[in-house]
């Protein structure tokens, strides 16, 4: 007997809830828990995978890109809904986010031996990161549970991503960042945007901490990368890659790896794009951690057996992380995708940001890890010489200006791609000259 419409409809909604990813225990999705209440582990958003056959599914995502409407209905994030939360009732916050180029650069393959790379872009959210895709739907879960404050620790990404959607849906918003380790333009975009900012007198490590513990006593609700619906908007960074080539999944996504949030999510994104057959093949992470703030890597190198935890020291602030939240997690995405962990240098990954920046794409210094990570891939013969490769920038040029400054201006011995300004005084002829030099730069 065939079932009435609604009831099949009613069968197919995909129903969600949050799983603890150490005990198992189930909480309802709308509880407003950022760890599991039996065990204190971190809690996963599970669902059904959606029903349809992947050529509808892929449809109507298809359809969803030429969207009019509210922001929401427009967001590389909220596109991809069946995979992240399904909007009820209660208002979306929304920007939109998401919708950034896939790009390529003969300059960039060149220099990392990769002829088939691509460049994902998360650095042209609204923002300028990709924290966009995880708070807008982080921000729009704290309105559904009523939170009274929203809170997160932060190395100055998540901070001014959480100010900007709290200010936009009217929320309270408390930031904690460590001393002396924002670069300047996420700090001023947090001030800017009206959160409270606390700058703690320690590390990114410390600022955690204490915000979990303000999350637990104080009953804020915490937006790190802990929170499981972070990690559902995240996930669309892989899905709208995965779009841009036409569901033809690349061998290789690369991206930095600091508190393995990002690691986190593009595992669960590929599991379940390969689960509910929107892609056939597995696509392989390569997670890049810088050498000064490597546990990652290290507990990598030895199959996982042990984790660590370390002083953090890295000029790419974003990923300056000893104790990262979400290693378990993280493990699991590199056990799925046979991915690998590999560390660069505070030196490849500025030279690998003076590349991206000079082939006119930009990005702060975190971001070029993955790019850095991909050339020595390359050199190592781990990434193979005909592979399709997508290297994920998370941040925007302009939100390190001191890295920049300090790499094009001050740095001793002078860098290979310094490219200082030039003083002139009021002749034509001196303009000419630099014309010259202009000219004569290889390119
Ligand atoms: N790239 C950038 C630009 C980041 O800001 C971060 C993390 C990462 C990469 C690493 O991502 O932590 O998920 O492994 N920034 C966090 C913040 C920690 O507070 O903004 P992850």
């Amino acid at each position: 007997m065939r079932r009435p419409r609604s009831a099949r409809r009613a069968a197919a909604a995909p129903l969600r809830w949050q799983e603890c990813a150490s005990c198992g225990a189930r909480q309802d999705e709308n509880a407003a828990l950022t760890s599991c209440p039996a065990c204190g582990g971190l809690l996963d958003v599970k669902f059904h995978l959606p029903r349809e056959d992947a050529v509808r599914l892929r449809r109507r995502f298809e359809a969803r890109v030429r969207a009019a409407g509210p922001p929401h209905e427009v967001s590389g994030v909220w596109r991809f809904r069946e995979f992240v939360l399904e909007p009820d009732p209660a208002p979306i916050v929304s920007f939109p986010e998401g919708n950034t180029p896939l790009l390529t650069s003969a300059r960039l393959a060149a220099w990392t031996g990769c002829e088939g790379l691509y460049v994902k872009h998360e650095g042209l959210n609204p923002t300028g990161s990709f924290k966009d895709r995880g708070m807008t739907v982080g921000v729009t879960q704290a309105m559904r549970v009523g939170a009274r404050a929203v809170a997160c620790a932060s190395t100055g990404n998540t901070s001014a991503s959480l100010a900007a959607y709290a200010a936009l849906a009217g929320v309270p918003a408390l930031v904690l960042v460590p001393s002396g380790n924002v670069a300047l333009g996420k700090l001023a975009q947090t001030l800017a945007y009206g959160a409270r900012t606390l700058v703690v007198r320690g590390d990114f490590d410390a600022c955690l901490s204490l915000a979990r513990d303000a999350s637990a006593q104080l009953g804020v609700y915490l937006l790190n990368s802990v929170n499981p619906f972070r990690v559902e908007g995240q996930k669309t960074i892989v899905l709208e890659l995965l779009q841009q080539l036409g569901w033809n999944p690349p061998d290789w996504i690369a991206l930095p790896a600091g508190n393995l949030g990002n690691t986190a999510a593009f595992g669960k994104a590929l599991h379940e794009a390969l689960g509910s057959d929107l892609i056939t093949t597995m696509p392989r992470l390569l997670a890049v951690q810088a050498a000064g703030a490597a546990p990652f890597y290290q507990s990598y190198e030895e199959g996982f057996a042990e984790r660590y935890r370390v002083a953090a020291e890295t000029v790419a602030t974003a990923i300056r992380i000893g104790d990262p939240a979400s290693w378990d997690r993280a493990v699991a995405a590199i056990r799925t995708t046979d991915g690998r962990v590999l560390a660069v240098s505070d030196d490849e990954i500025f030279e690998a940001k003076a590349v991206v920046d000079a082939a006119g794409i930009g990005c702060e210094p975190a971001s070029a890890a993955s790019v850095a990570g991909i050339r020595q891939a390359r050199r190592r013969g781990i990434i193979a010489p005909g592979a399709r490769v997508v290297a994920v920038l998370t941040g925007h040029v302009l939100k390190d200006p001191g890295a920049l400054i300090h790499y094009h201006q001050e740095a001793e011995p002078a860098p290979a791609r310094r490219n200082a300004p030039v003083e002139i005084g009021t002749r034509l002829e001196e303009v000419e000259r630099e014309l010259h030099r202009a000219l004569a730069r290889d390119l």
